[in-house]
């Protein structure tokens, strides 16, 4: 049974052949982002395999992803399915979050300026 990690909780479940990583993931409390029910429309469920390998990209996925994120093993978290072996997932920062920590580490570079 293969198993994935999720980055960056390092958290490693059990995985179905078949089983998209957006189920995997939900089923085992691991939030990825989405909004479309998994239709390969809202592009919010993008995820980087960092190690191992998943299915390979669908047409569908094709037609939505640029080639350039697709070399990049950016994937769609609805789309990219477990395959018999292991792999590393990361699910990248949430945007606001990060937006926030940058305005709050510029915050702060202002502030030890300011001594
Ligand atoms: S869940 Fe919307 S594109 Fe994957």
């Amino acid at each position: 049974m293969p198993k994935v990690t999720f980055l960056p909780g390092g958290k490693t479940v059990k995985a179905r052949e078949g089983q998209t990583l957006v189920s995997l993931a939900g089923a085992h409390r691991i939030i990825i982002p989405q909004r479309c029910g998994g239709h390969a429309s809202c592009l919010m469920c993008k995820v980087v395999i960092e190690q191992g390998e998943v299915s390979p990209p669908s047409e569908l996925e094709r037609r939505k992803m640029q080639e350039k994120d697709l070399l990049d093993q950016i994937r769609l978290g609805c789309q990219a399915r477990v395959t018999g072996k292991d792999c590393v997932v990361r699910i990248p920062d949430n945007r606001l979050k990060s937006i926030v920590q940058a305005a709050l580490e510029r915050q702060r570079a202002e502030e030890e300026e300011e001594w």
